[in-house]
């Protein structure tokens, strides 16, 4: 058998909303066409602006880059942006919900495409607990200014709010606390959200995202008098060793921020859902793209406009810079409002995401039928989604942010890598397929891509290698044990 088989691509037919492409021959449910270019830009913003600007912005800024984080955000977008278009151009060739994991199967063969759909668990399911674990940080932070403002004691006990296990360099190590309790309280509303349905979970969705971006417009809109010029220079702050500062620390916040990009291509996972995915599957991701790029590097100018840089490393820097100006200060509520209900919907996006592949895997036979049921009434991969679900809420539970969101980072950058190297690839040996979108320049932009996806993979895996490895393993032995034999390739 071999190894770097790869399934075979037929046109995909023209879809409309209604028609499923898939089993509906044996009477079996399928996933429901309902989705439209805007539920999927919605998506997009849903899952894209998060954690990234919230709390990683001012890390960055004030350990890194200086005000030149505005450059760390035009860098890390415009990797993601040549991502993006390889990303458009598969989804509208092949609206399956399988998403990076499909377009490597149609290109790179099974081993390949198994290794990046486990990669995707690291970019969705431990995404959906990273994130779970910001929005705990948050909410119990707003819990003490309600409880402040009140008069009263809303404060949780440390033991109940953050991850009984750490890392010290590289061993996990007990932290004396029992649970993080709000990140498994959200993890768990969200998956049953999911489970209930796509048009429930896009809808709540689409709100989330208009009260998160009405929240950041209101920033910029009222700190805008309060910007300093003299705050912006140095532009770039003279280095100060490797990483600090100088050229080197914007290249390494550009590696942190990236995190702020990540979820766009969470879009291509609905294409099974979308109603015209040829024509909308490039506007929801590059559209979302574009819209949160503008955004990231708006927002960072202001926020290193009002203050100084230096001030800006705390895990909540929104609200820092708003401390800082008295007549700001009624804004700092809601700005935590808006990033719980920013930090909402990108768990919600990674959750509808992660079932989805693993539905196509199913279907594919690399993971058991049991991945491929959809629910009878809700339409939805509900086995699925309750594993998922489950899987989000132990890791939400037990580990801390930081390894969380560093193994998120490399599993998307290698699923980001793959899907630039199969464009040029399928261009060679599919020229014949009908491509709604194309990508301009194409070998240029898939090597440029992956090149950029692949450097800033390796600057963080230098660090995490032995989780790395030790994921990759466990992803060999199911391939071998399980999914090789299983596989339908083989009949
Ligand atoms: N881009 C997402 C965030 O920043 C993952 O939270």
């Amino acid at each position: 058998m071999n190894l770097f088989r790869t399934k075979p691509v037929t046109a995909a037919p023209r879809v409309d909303a209604g028609e499923p492409v898939e089993g509906s021959l044996e009477g079996e449910a399928t996933l429901k066409r309902v989705l439209t270019a805007r539920h999927l830009v919605a998506l997009g913003i849903g899952a894209v602006i998060g954690a990234g600007i919230f709390v990683l912005t001012g890390h960055a800024a004030a350990t890194h880059a200086g005000p030149a984080v505005v450059l760390s955000f035009v860098i890390a977008g415009f990797a993601c942006g040549l991502a993006g278009l390889c990303y458009a151009e598969f989804a509208s060739m092949l609206p399956v919900s399988g998403s990076a994991y499909s377009y490597a199967y149609a290109t790179l063969g099974e081993f390949t495409a198994w290794f990046i759909g486990w990669m995707l668990v690291l970019e969705y399911t431990f995404a959906a607990a990273t994130v779970s674990v910001g929005w705990s940080g948050y909410f119990t932070g707003l819990l003490e200014s309600i409880g402040g403002g009140l008069g009263v004691s809303l404060t949780l006990p440390a033991t109940l709010t953050s991850a009984p296990l750490n890392v010290v360099e590289g061993r996990l190590v007990p932290t004396g606390a029992l649970i993080n309790l709000p990140a498994v309280a959200i993890a768990t509303a969200i998956a049953a959200l999911c489970y209930r349905g796509i048009t429930q979970s896009a809808f709540v969705n689409s709100i989330i995202v208009v009260i998160k971006l009405l929240v950041i417009f209101l920033f910029m809109g009222f700190s805008l008098q309060f910007i300093d010029t003299s705050n912006w220079t140095p532009f770039i702050p003279e280095s100060q060793g490797p990483g600090q500062f100088g050229w080197d620390g914007v290249l390494r916040a550009a590696s942190i921020v990236f995190f702020a990009y990540i979820g766009f291509d969470a879009v291509s996972t609905a294409a099974q859902e979308a109603k015209n995915p040829q024509r909308d599957m490039p506007i929801g991701i590059l559209g979302s793209l574009a819209i949160c790029t503008l955004i990231y590097i708006a927002m960072s100018a202001v926020m290193t406009g009002i203050m100084p840089y230096q001030l800006l490393g705390t895990p909540k820097p929104v609200a820092t810079a708003l401390e800082t100006y008295p007549s700001l200060l009624w804004l700092k509520t809601l700005v935590e409002v808006g990033a719980i209900a920013g930090l909402s919907s990108v768990i919600l996006v990674m959750m509808v995401g992660q079932p989805r592949i693993f539905y196509t895997m199913s279907r594919d036979g690399l993971i058991p039928p049991m991945f491929g049921r959809v629910h009878p009434k809700y339409r939805t991969p509900h086995v699925g989604t309750v594993v998922v679900g489950v899987s989000a809420v132990i890791l939400a539970g037990l580990l801390p942010i930081g390894t969380l969101g560093e193994l998120v980072a490399m599993g998307t950058l290698l699923a980001f890598a793959t899907v630039c190297i199969g464009i040029p690839v399928l261009r060679r040996t599919r020229p014949d397929l009908p491509r709604a979108f194309r990508v301009p320049a194409a070998p240029l932009v898939g090597i440029l891509g992956a090149a950029g996806c692949l450097y800033l993979f390796w600057k963080s895996f230098q660090q995490n290698w032995h989780w790395m490895t030790g994921w990759i393993v466990i992803g060999m032995l199911i391939y071998f044990g399980y999914s090789r034999r299983h596989s339908k390739l083989n009949t």
